[in-house]
């Protein structure tokens, strides 16, 4: 049978994974037949063919058959695809970003598992192991936070030096915001919503709240309860109406999402039958996500294409939830309807316990600049009584 013919767009963190995954597993299958790069004159140790520059013109090489993009380059990325739909060729992404933008549905020949949860097959899982439907999905979605949230809470170290190892493993975004800010995770969560309900979220529609506000104070309150902190992304459907959000939250040392370490990323998954499911393997850095990309090759080569169907657009709807927010003023009279529980003051931080609509707690701008931080409260902590041993202060 004839070998497959690659052009591999990208030789860093996920290309050179792609490359080596290639190398163990695929040759006898797949031929690499040209890599694009952005730097011709820097040194590829271990690439066996001299890579390019000119991208499209190994694109329109007409004997390649497929394209795996590993750049994370957006705008030049949509050229790329658009020329491979021209040519008719595959393409196979990491990119998630160029991902959340197409209206991708329809085409037969993209896949992107690459771009949500690394080595975690969830997007084929959504699309193959739940007949009846799904009702709601929550993951640990971003590899260089939970690495990062590890450091913290196993080593004792603080969230620059957390930041900084996370870096150095290749596990963070050139752009590093939006891993801290949450676009990140947004950003995958809105990709799943399409194979988990079917449905267009805009990126308006996911209520997010930054991490990197998150700061020793914080972890003091936090350790103090016996508690661990996990970047979550959670979707609900309900009615036909979602609610979507990327938070922070508490989490119990017990519980499965605190057993998420390192660059692991994890999702829980709930069908309309109300069974779950609970999903975990790397999410982050070259091996995984290398893995990812080379599967989907695999997997379209032995005949996988995602269902071809229309998505809804969203109907989102507000959403009430227990949050720890740890501010340095009073910001409650910007939200409409919040209930305070409890709070404490310690060095001129206050720590509110509230219900509130994440909604608009969201839109605060000390929440978006992340000089407050906000904690969701899971749904199991909700009876537990907080024992900072701060000053209390009158609600
Ligand atoms: N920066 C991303 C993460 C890389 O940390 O999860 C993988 O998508």
């Amino acid at each position: 049978m004839k070998k497959l013919n690659i052009a591999l767009i990208g030789f860093g963190t996920a290309g050179r994974g792609f490359y080596e995954a290639w190398q163990q597993l695929g040759t006898t299958r797949f031929n690499i037949h040209g890599v694009a790069v952005k730097d011709g004159e820097k040194e590829r140790y271990g690439l066996h063919l001299n890579a390019t520059t000119d991208v499209l013109g190994l694109i329109n090489d007409p004997t390649v058959d497929v394209v795996v993009e590993a750049t994370g380059n957006v705008k030049e990325a949509k050229l790329w695809y658009d020329a491979t739909i021209k040519n008719r060729q595959v393409f196979v992404t990491a990119n998630k970003q160029l991902v959340s933008q197409l209206n991708a549905f329809g085409n037969q020949n993209l896949l992107y598992e690459a771009s949500c949860g690394g080595a975690l097959p969830i997007v084929r899982l959504l699309e193959t192991c739940f007949p009846h439907g799904v009702s709601s999905i929550r993951g640990v979605l971003n590899g260089s936070t939970n690495y990062i949230l590890t450091r913290i809470f196993v080593d004792g170290f603080t969230f620059n030096d957390g930041l900084l190892i996370a870096k150095e493993a290749g596990f963070v975004e050139a752009d590093e915001r939006l891993d801290l800010d949450g676009g990140d995770p947004a950003t995958k969560l809105r990709i799943l919503c399409r194979h988990a309900f079917g449905l267009r979220l805009h990126a308006d529609d996911v209520s997010v709240f930054p991490l990197i506000g998150f700061n020793d104070v914080d972890v003091k309150f936090i350790r103090r309860n016996n508690l661990v902190v996990r970047y979550i992304a959670t979707a609900t459907v309900e009615d036909g109406k979602i609610t979507a959000r990327v938070a922070p939250e508490l989490v119990a040392a017990e519980h499965p999402f605190a057993k998420v370490l390192n660059e692991e990323n994890a999702v829980s998954i709930t069908d309309r039958g109300g069974e779950s499911y609970f999903f975990k393997a790397k999410g982050a850095g070259k091996q995984p996500t290398g893995t990812a990309l080379f599967n989907d090759l695999e997997a379209w080569s032995q005949g996988f294409r995602y269902k071809k169907r229309k998505l809804a657009k969203a109907k989102s709807t507000p959403e009430i939830e227990e949050v720890i927010v740890r501010t340095g003023n009073d910001f409650r009279s910007e939200l409409t309807d919040a209930e305070t529980i409890e709070s404490w003051v310690e060095s001129g931080q206050r720590f509110y316990r509230l219900r509130c609509c994440l909604n608009e707690l969201a839109r605060i701008p000390n929440v978006r600049s992340g000089e407050a931080s906000v904690f969701v409260v899971g749904k199991d902590l909700t009876q537990k009584t907080f024992k900072p041993e701060y000053h209390r202060l009158e609600c």
